[in-house]
């Protein structure tokens, strides 16, 4: 999810009011705060909760999903999602 806000600039009349210029030279867009939370588990992923798209260091992406867990100890086979793996080499967050 995305927004835009759009800045209209002013300009004061001769009599003194205020005036509102037509926005469209002037729009500009600043990121909203995302609806995306990032939880990160007991000694266990990141589970992503929220629209996001998991894109690969080349653009491509991965992955369109609300609900993700990624890997965090560095032994998943499936980077970058979790497999389950960090629980069978006892991975804990004080071990890293
Ligand atoms: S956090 Fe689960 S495999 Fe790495």
């Amino acid at each position: 999810m995305s927004s835009c806000r759009i800045r209209t600039e002013t300009s004061s009349r001769a009599d003194g009011t205020l005036r509102a210029d037509a926005p469209s030279a002037n729009v500009q867009q600043t990121p909203a705060m995302s609806d995306v939370r990032i939880t990160t588990l007991t000694d266990g992923p990141l589970e992503v909760d929220g629209e996001v798209s998991i894109v690969a260091p080349d653009g491509t992406v991965i992955r369109e999903t609300s609900k993700a867990y990624l890997c965090r100890c560095g032994h998943s086979g499936n980077k970058p999602f979790c497999d389950g793996s960090h629980k069978r080499e006892g991975w804990t967050e004080s071990s890293s």
